[in-house]
């Protein structure tokens, strides 16, 4: 029997808001104590964390928590032990409004300078704050943000070298997405496969696959690029993510507007001029990965289900049908001009929804299913599983079965029987996205453990949970001695 989903939200939005603030220390290689359970002696390697960690300036806040500055956290795990350790990424904006001591960007999400409209209007800067999803690619660890280049880090000490454009590969401003995707070895050896996108009336997409491992007999370093396309689609494009599979890259393109005006004229940010476009078609994309068996090929494209996507969780291949998983939201979240974010009303706005749609490939139709009712963001599979069949998933979920909550919860979802397992940090720790980590050598697909960073609102500190990744029992909690702003992306980077 299973119980009536309770109606009242299971949350405090003061403790929610609390995690909205200015990170104020730099911390390095603090030895951590754990505060309940033990640490897996073969969870060896560092867990890399991105997200805003400056959220005000010379008494003047974001408007949305997005335009926060790009802070890395990272927990290193040697020999049983764990040490933590975070360092502002050094943007040039961030280095400038460091010296000055006020807000001197505008930012994308809405977020203005002093001075009002006249101040903002035809100021068309975009600061670069590194803020989305960090990554290991060769000797140099990337804070990513995906309307202009990455910034690279030192990866031991977070110290920032400097914009990266990777060898030559980007050009001053490119586009370069903050959502990778780690092919685990579909054409043999492992690569990271990303994107950049340029959007306009028509818009190009540009495919970049990169090696993860130096192959010296073939000549090939670390980081290095292997193959690269570039194609253009009718239409502006909003693309946060992606999904790859062995032969296809995947991109959705939801069926919005831009209406630049109100951003130039300096009343809004450009994210908050994306409206969703009345009676619009959203459109997969399939794009030919270079090594699959359509290597060369037009694009594909394919009608989407209606609603808005920022994630996928992961796509595969079954005969001449691809299979994706996405989160949709009914309608473009947006902040407007006149709402403060840590005000938001989460009633009012849709929530994520787990989706499975099942492209034919060859007479190009769709058919579109939602996998859950619950509230989710941030999910993913067992990394060694990406872009092939996989039988679990892990994600961020809210804490009440149905509606819109902030995230509370993790849960492990078995796609096949629909079965779900759920371990909770309500009512007073907000999860961030868990990472799931496999533990080396394992055989079974659930093998591992979940990695999250989790907002205590009782001790207005982060908790480092790591859970058993086949049940959700908690292996281990470590309350850091550092207070992380709910954040973006982050990736696991393994000592074997
Ligand atoms: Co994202």
């Amino acid at each position: 029997m299973t119980a009536a989903p309770s109606q009242a939200p299971a949350y405090e939005r003061s403790d929610w808001a609390s995690a909205f603030r200015n990170v104020g220390q730099e911390l390095e290689a603090v030895p951590l104590t754990i505060s309940r359970g033990s640490l897996p002696a073969e969870l060896e390697g560092v867990l890399y964390r991105n997200g805003p960690g400056r959220l005000e300036r010379g008494g003047q806040w974001v408007h949305h928590p997005f335009d926060g500055d790009g802070m890395i956290t990272a927990v290193r795990f040697e020999q049983g032990q764990a040490q933590l350790s975070n360092r502002f990424v050094r943007t040039e904006g961030w280095q400038a409004e460091e010296a000055a001591g006020k807000v001197l960007y505008r930012g994308v999400f809405g977020s203005q300078k002093p001075g009002g409209v006249m101040a903002n209007a035809f100021d068309l800067r975009l600061k670069n704050i590194a803020n989305t999803g960090v990554v290991r690619l060769g000797d140099d660890l990337l804070a990513l943000w995906e309307a202009a280049e990455p910034h690279a880090l030192d990866p031991d000490t977070l110290d920032t070298r400097g914009l990266s454009r990777l060898d030559g590969v980007l050009k001053p401003g490119d586009a370069f997405s903050a959502h990778p995707r780690f092919d685990p070895g579909h054409h043999g050896s492992k690569r990271m496969v990303t994107f950049g996108v340029k959007s306009g009336p028509r818009s190009t997409v540009r495919l970049m696959e990169f090696a993860v491992d130096a192959d010296a007999a073939a000549g090939i370093k670390a980081g290095q690029l292997l193959s690269e396309r570039r194609d253009s689609f009718n239409g502006f494009a909003f693309l946060h993510d992606f999904a790859i599979t062995p032969n296809w890259a995947v991109f959705l393109q939801n069926a919005i507007n831009f209406n630049p005006l109100p951003f130039v004229m300096g009343r809004k940010g450009a994210a908050q001029c994306l409206s969703s476009k009345a009676n619009g078609q959203a459109k997969f994309w399939l794009v030919p990965r270079e090594g699959g068996s359509h290597a060369g090929e037009a694009p594909r494209i394919i009608d989407a289900p209606e609603g808005f996507v920022f994630h996928h969780l992961n796509a595969w291949e079954e005969g001449e049908e691809l299979v994706i998983d996405s989160i949709y939201y009914e309608d473009f979240p947006s902040i407007g001009p006149d709402m403060d974010f840590r005000e938001v009303d989460f009633e009012q706005i849709p929530e994520g929804l787990l989706k499975r749609c099942r492209l034919q490939l060859t007479e190009g139709t769709m058919h579109c299913e939602q996998l859950s009712p619950r509230c989710c963001e941030f999910a993913m599979v067992n990394p060694g599983q990406l872009g092939l069949p996989a039988r679990y998933a892990w994600m961020a979920v809210a804490e009440r079965e149905i509606g819109n909550d902030p995230l509370q919860a993790i849960r492990k979802l078995d796609l096949l029987s629909g079965e779900a397992t759920v371990w909770s940090a309500a009512p007073r720790g907000f999860v961030s996205e868990p990472l799931m980590v496999a533990q080396p050598g394992a055989s079974a697909e659930d093998d591992g453990w979940v990695l999250c960073l989790v907002w205590n609102g009782a001790r207005c500190a982060s908790d480092l949970v790591i859970l058993n990744a086949v049940d959700l029992s908690e292996q281990a909690v470590l309350e850091l001695p550092l207070a992380v702003p709910h954040g973006l992306h982050g990736s696991w980077i393994s000592s074997s």
